[in-house]
């Protein structure tokens, strides 16, 4: 029998960009009326680098929650060459941050100050690995003799693997995992070890990339794959193991910054990110297992609370805006103008 009501307990976005000022209050509420907490990567201009920074901007997004909004944002610091070891320390007394984003400089937007060679950074993970704050992984390889398909895979190969060894305690989640390589990496790893998949990396492929022209609102960092890479994805992320979860990577740019000679990476997911799983979960047949990635796996690892309120989706369809507001511009979402079989009808918060 095709189902028609799925409810489930409230989940969590474990990897989302909410930007700042206009852009964050065009896009939080997306978040907040789905999500009871997210993961806010660290991104801006100038990059989140310390506490002070985090809950600074921890304040900014709390007051760009609409009335009677219940959403608690999870912050992470930017990691540098120039990062502090006492930053960590001052990051694992603090009751906002929760993690550290490790970006390879130059692999996507604002990671100009992220990390050029890893062992420049050594000292810093040892602290984290000691001190089990988790280090969150933008797992690419920035190389340009490297083809852009292969380079998840050659950062685990030439960067992931000598990490675990030498850092077998480190607590880690390879983000937005675009790859087989990546699921089998993660899925034959400890329990400190984890990823997060996003829903347009479970629902296209790279065809979408070159739909009958260039597909700039397709182009995300790590980019689209081929077919038997979304395939291993969707098996992973049904499959039942703790190793995966929910993270949307929802990244809103302006319009003319996407439809340009040059455009920006990001997918603008967040208006209907659990309409978007569940599409996902429902073509593989396991929406039994929507509310474990959604809702469990992700707390568990982060040793946060499962999440009391529940969400209820409903087989509605509706249209997709053709586009949302972001600051003085506009963001085309994901499936804009198209129909989605999902609705969300409610969310109770606890
Ligand atoms: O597609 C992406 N967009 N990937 C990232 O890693 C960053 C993000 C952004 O901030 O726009
Ligand atoms: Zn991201």
């Amino acid at each position: 029998m095709t189902p028609t009501r799925i409810e489930i307990t409230r989940p969590d976005d474990w990897h989302l960009h909410l930007r700042d000022g206009d852009a964050l209050a065009s896009v939080v509420a997306h978040t907040a009326r789905q999500f009871a907490r997210a993961i806010v990567m660290p991104n801006l201009k100038p990059p989140v680098t310390t506490v002070v920074q985090a809950e600074d901007y921890r304040r900014r997004i709390l007051a760009s929650l609409p009335a009677g909004a219940r959403f608690q944002p999870l912050m992470t610091l930017y990691l540098t060459e120039n990062t502090p070891v006492e930053e960590i320390a001052r990051a694992r007394a603090s009751d906002s941050v929760v993690a550290v984003k490790y970006y390879p400089a130059g692999a996507t937007t604002n990671s100009d100050s992220g990390v050029r060679e890893l062992s420049r950074v050594y000292h810093v993970i040892e602290a984290m690995e000691r001190l089990e704050l988790p280090l969150l992984l933008h797992g690419e390889v920035t190389d340009p003799e490297i083809d852009i398909f292969d380079r998840e895979r050659v950062f685990i190969e030439r960067h992931l693997i000598p990490l675990r060894e030498r850092f077998p305690a480190l607590r880690m989640v390879l983000e937005h995992i675009t790859t087989r390589d990546a699921v089998d990496f993660v899925s034959g790893a400890p329990a400190n070890v984890a990823a997060t998949i996003t829903a347009h990396h479970l629902l296209l492929n790279r065809n979408a990339l070159f739909e009958g022209g260039i597909r700039p609102h397709n182009y995300c960092a790590p980019i689209l794959k081929r077919e038997t890479h979304r395939a291993a994805l969707l098996q992973a992320a049904t499959s039942g193991d703790v190793h995966f979860f929910l993270g949307t990577d929802s990244a809103p740019h302006p319009r003319e910054a996407k439809e340009t000679a040059c455009g920006c990476a990001g997918l603008y997911t967040a208006h209907a990110a659990l309409e978007f799983y569940a599409e996902a979960f429902e073509q593989a047949g396991r929406l039994d297992r929507l509310e474990a990635f959604a809702s469990f796996h992700g707390p568990d690892f982060y040793r946060l609370p499962r999440n009391e309120g529940r969400i209820v989706l409903e087989r509605a369809p509706w249209i997709v805006p053709d586009e949302y507001p972001l600051a003085g511009s506009t963001c085309k979402p994901m499936r804009a103008g198209e129909s989605l079989a999902w609705s969300l009808v409610e969310t109770t918060a606890s």
